[in-house]
């Protein structure tokens, strides 16, 4: 076990061959069941594991399934501050992801240290942090949002709050504008979204005259000026799903095109273009791409790597994650 776990820390995952002749489906489903055990998936994961999940949603909801879940074990796929706003939230769960490298540039562009130093300079300012972000920088902030919640979170805020709005610059500049809010942004970003085309995009809806384009507010402002809606990973899918149009280019990482084609598989559904810099011709998040059904189930068997939040953080983060979903409950 202990060379297992030094193994877990250094590569970040199991790294055991998986015999070719194992159904992964199958062994998943039944380690699943032997284990008391919840898959919580996001939209973003490779459609086979989406498949496999108990629950699949966006950040919001996929919190709220973490804080409420019967199961003994919390199996997350999905990046890592996922993973630890699950264990905040069940500290008395066993949490585990597939691989813990498994990060997120926007949780990332937010180093606690410096956050801390940053947020020192604004001492009348209360701290609405995006939940991608690290449980230290939960630690340090007053309310969590999500992209689904933090238009009506800042309504809700008296007028003369002054705010602090970190670490995705794009969404809290789009929060801002809706609602006329002046908040002093963290300059953070996802490396998935800010790298969709403008020009690729004016190009595909020139071909698709009468598609609609939906975006998540993580784009930039030059992108989401073009958007017909704008929404959570969620609100996108519902939107597709119950409109009455028939194409839709979609503003986001393209996960989340595995969904809505299940959900509406008569419509067309064409993902936003990445810049030529990217591998793929739409967004991918290589982070989400970490999780395979290999390193499910072999998390699954030897449950790790497994999500650690020391104490002290895990009580202070947990007071914001929880402002949230008490802020929520009516949404
Ligand atoms: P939501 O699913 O909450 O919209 O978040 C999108 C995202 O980027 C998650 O990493
Ligand atoms: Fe982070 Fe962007 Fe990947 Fe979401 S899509 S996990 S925000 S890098």
């Amino acid at each position: 076990m202990e060379a297992l776990l030094e193994e877990v820390q250094r590569v970040g995952y199991v790294n055991k061959p998986v015999a070719d002749n194992i159904d992964l489906v199958a062994e998943i489903k039944r380690l699943k069941k032997e284990k008391n055990a919840v898959i919580l998936a996001h939209y973003y994961v490779d459609g086979s594991i989406q498949d496999l999940a108990d629950y699949i949603g966006d950040s919001l909801g996929l919190s709220q399934q973490a804080a409420a879940t019967p199961a003994d074990m919390i199996v997350f796929c999905g990046v890592h501050f996922m993973g630890e706003t699950a264990k905040v939230l069940s500290p008395h769960k066993k949490v585990v992801i597939p691989d813990l490298n498994a990060g997120c540039s926007l949780a990332d562009s937010a180093p606690a240290d410096k956050f801390a130093a940053f947020k020192a300079q604004y001492p009348d300012h209360i701290v609405l942090s995006y939940i991608n972000c690290s449980a230290e920088i939960k630690a340090l902030s007053d309310i969590i949002v999500t992209s689904s919640n933090a238009l009506k979170i800042v309504e809700s805020l008296p007028q003369d709050q002054k705010i602090i709005f970190a670490p995705d610059a794009n969404l809290g500049r789009y929060i801002s504008k809706k609602t006329g809010r002046d908040m002093v942004l963290w300059d953070g970003a996802c490396i998935v979204h800010i790298d969709i085309s403008l020009e690729k995009l004016q190009k595909l809806r020139a071909e698709h005259p009468d598609a609609k384009f939906v975006a998540h507010p993580e784009c930039q402002e030059h992108i989401l000026m073009h958007a017909d809606y704008i929404g959570s990973t969620t609100a996108l899918l519902k939107y597709v799903v119950d409109s009455p149009e028939q194409t839709f280019i979609v503003g986001t990482e393209a996960g989340i095109l595995h969904k809505m084609r299940q959900a509406a598989p008569h419509k067309n559904i064409i993902p936003a273009p990445a810049s030529a810099n990217n591998t793929c011709a739409c967004s991918e998040c290589p982070y989400m791409k970490m999780n395979t059904l290999e390193k499910l189930y072999n998390c699954m068997l030897y449950e790790q790597p497994e999500i650690i939040v020391p104490e002290d953080v895990r009580v202070k983060a947990e007071a914001s994650v929880l402002r949230m979903l008490e802020l929520s409950k009516n949404l």
